[in-house]
Order: C-alpha cells, then sequence, then structure tokens
C-alpha cells in the first residue's frame, strides 16, 4: 500500500496537463484502483487489524490526494505563465529600429526593422495646399461635415426648390424634417460660417471632406475633399482672384501646368467661372481621364454675390470678396498621374507604398 505513494509520484511527474492528471487521480484513488479494492477488502477483516489497515489506508490515501493537489496547481501555473508569454506585446520590437555600428538605421543587428506607415496621399496634399496659402497669408479653418440645408444651399443664394441644387446630388440624414440635414455637398458652407464668426477683412481657407451621391468613375468618387477659399476686403476685384489662382497653379503644380478659366455659373458667386488645368496625364493631347479634352476641371470660382453677404449681414457696398473650392483629391491626382481615382479609395497596400 506504502508503494502506492511512491507510484502517485512518478505518475504524477509525468503527467504533462491537468486532463492527465484527471487519469492518473482515477487509477490511483478512483473505484477501480487497488485502494479501492484494499478498501472493499477491509469489511471482512477481524476488528483490530481493519482498524489498523484502515487507519494505513486514509493515511496514504491523503498524501496522494495532497500530491494530486499540488501537481494540478503547478500545471495551472505553467500554463498560465506560457499564455502570458506567448500574448504580450513586445513593443521594443516596434520601437527599436536595428541600428548599425554608426547608430543609423537599417544595420544588420537586431530584427528587422518593421514597414512603417505614412500620411496617404490625399493628407499630404491637403498639408500641401494650406502651406502654399497659409505662405499667401491665409488663415486654415475648419468646419462641420454634416450640415442644415441653410448653410450647404439656402445662404449661398439657393431658396428650396432653387433648380441650381440639382448641381450637387445630396445624402440626406434621417434627422429632423426631411432633407434638412445633410452630408455637405461642398466646403461653402463654411464661407457662411467664417462670415458669421468674423467680421472682414477674411483671408481664409477651408480644406476637409465632401460628400455626393455620385457614380464613382475615373474623376469622380462619392467621397472626396475640396479645400475653398474665401477672401472678403474691400476693394476686391476679379483679377485679384485670378492672379490667386495663377500664383496657386504654379506654386503647387510649378511652372510647366497651365491653368485657365471658363465662364460658369454657380448661385453664389457672380461673376463665376470654371478652373481648369492641362491635363497631366496626357499632357493636353486628351485621354480617359480628361474624357479627351485635355484639361481637367479643379473647382469653380468667382466673386462673392451681395445676396451672400446680405444673408450673414455684410454691407455690400463697404465690402466685396471672391471664393474658389476646388477638388484636393483631383490635384492629388494631377499632381501623382493617378489616371484612375477610385484608387484612393481601394486602400490596396501596393498602391499607397507608392506615394
Ligand atoms: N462649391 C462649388 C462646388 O463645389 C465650387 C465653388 C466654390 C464655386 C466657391 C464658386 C465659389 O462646385
Amino acid at each position: 500500500m506504502e508503494g502506492s505513494v511512491v507510484e502517485a509520484e512518478s505518475l504524477l511527474a509525468r503527467c504533462k496537463s491537468v486532463a492527465d492528471v484527471n487519469v492518473v487521480e482515477a487509477e490511483l484513488i478512483g473505484k477501480r484502483s487497488r485502494l479501492a479494492e484494499v478498501n472493499r477488502e477491509l469489511r471482512g477483516l477481524p476488528p483490530d487489524v481493519r482498524r489498523e489497515r484502515g487507519r494505513r489506508l486514509h493515511e496514504v490515501r491523503g498524501r496522494i490526494e495532497s500530491l494530486l493537489v499540488a501537481r494540478r496547481e503547478e500545471l495551472r501555473a505553467a500554463s498560465r505563465q506560457t499564455r502570458l508569454e506567448s500574448d504580450r506585446i513586445d513593443l521594443s520590437e516596434v520601437m527599436s529600429f536595428p541600428l548599425d555600428r554608426g547608430g543609423r538605421p537599417g544595420g544588420r543587428m537586431g530584427p528587422p526593422a518593421p514597414a512603417r506607415g505614412h500620411p496617404g496621399v490625399v493628407q499630404r496634399t491637403r498639408d500641401e495646399l494650406e502651406d502654399v496659402f497659409v505662405g499667401m497669408g491665409f488663415i486654415v479653418v475648419e468646419g462641420p461635415e454634416v450640415e442644415t440645408d441653410w448653410y450647404n444651399f439656402e445662404a449661398l443664394n439657393m431658396p428650396p426648390a432653387h433648380p441650381a441644387r440639382g448641381m450637387w446630388d445630396t445624402f440626406y440624414l434621417r434627422l429632423g424634417d426631411p432633407e434638412t440635414v445633410l452630408l455637405r455637398t461642398h466646403t461653402s458652407p463654411v464661407q457662411i460660417r467664417l462670415m458669421q464668426a468674423q467680421r472682414p477683412p477674411i483671408y481664409a481657407v477651408v480644406p476637409g471632406r465632401c460628400y455626393r451621391r455620385d457614380t464613382p468613375d475615373a474623376r469622380h468618387v462619392p467621397i472626396f475633399h475640396q479645400i475653398e477659399g474665401l477672401v472678403i476686403d474691400r476693394g476686391i476685384s476679379f483679377s485679384d482672384l485670378a492672379g490667386t489662382i495663377d500664383a496657386f497653379t504654379t506654386a503647387y503644380f510649378g511652372e510647366g501646368i497651365h491653368a485657365r478659366l471658363r465662364p460658369a455659373f454657380f448661385p453664389f458667386t457672380e461673376p463665376s467661372a470654371e478652373f481648369e488645368i492641362t491635363c497631366t496625364i496626357c499632357a493636353g493631347v486628351g485621354c480617359r481621364t480628361c474624357s479627351q479634352t485635355g484639361w481637367i476641371e479643379l473647382g469653380g470660382c468667382g466673386m462673392v454675390d451681395p445676396a451672400v453677404l446680405g444673408a450673414v449681414g455684410i454691407d455690400d457696398e463697404e465690402w466685396s470678396g471672391f471664393a474658389f473650392g476646388f477638388g484636393i483629391d483631383r490635384c492629388a491626382q494631377m499632381r501623382h498621374g493617378i489616371p484612375d481615382m477610385r484608387v484612393l479609395l481601394e486602400n490596396d497596400a501596393r498602391f499607397l507604398r507608392q506615394l
């Protein structure tokens, strides 16, 4: 019987899991174990032998039980430890770059450097455009992407049911009365917010995301970015607008790219123009991206309509100004020669890595 304790020790030492311990437990003290059999035999023994045997049996069983408890706890602790090790996030691997002997990254010691992310092409284009305008004396402000009908249309000289609203296919939100809250279709509503917040003179640009229910194609995606410009001061004329557009085009695209203004219509500017540059994909020859015209429309511009100044209580006798709004994604597309704008939304790492 005493041999059972030694046997238990060696069996338990070989156990690799709690499940193994359960098997060994059945073998050692279960109903069909040797000890259970000894227990059953007790009944047939004379009382004094039975008492003595029963006491030893109880003692052996107790020792085996505590061995089982100890081994189970040992195995549980070990598995907890393994799990902790495998779950641990090794920040040092991400943060330390292998350094060569001169302390420069990229040496042969240590793990290979993980790939580093970088700002996307649209974000970088936005930063660059902001820099150009900050250099020209503009401030940078932002406005909300969820707008009311009043800011997106009405205050911009488009009363309800005005036909020009059809120029922007709009996503409406189920908030408040039907068709009162929407995803802004352009950054122009921020013109209104700016003029409400600040008395002229105003020299500001507003970059941000816009939404239109457009079918995606080479030049359109339903979520895109614009940069709006607003200048309000005394004695501002169309030539200030043309000169600003020209200065911007040269600063951002370089000397080789030409811009042209063509007459257009926007309810919130008068006169209005469309702002186009030479298509960089085909160098003006004509291609699929520019629908064979050789020109790419970057956006619209014009002199702020007196009705808009009226909507925010600015005296149009004293003040005048111009506004423009053009596509940041389009700028990125032309600057980097991206034939199809849809790749900007696809998140294909092979594309993103190149930019
Ligand atoms: N908001 C116009 C658009 O998105 C562009 C524009 C801005 C035109 C400012 C004139 C003045 O189409």
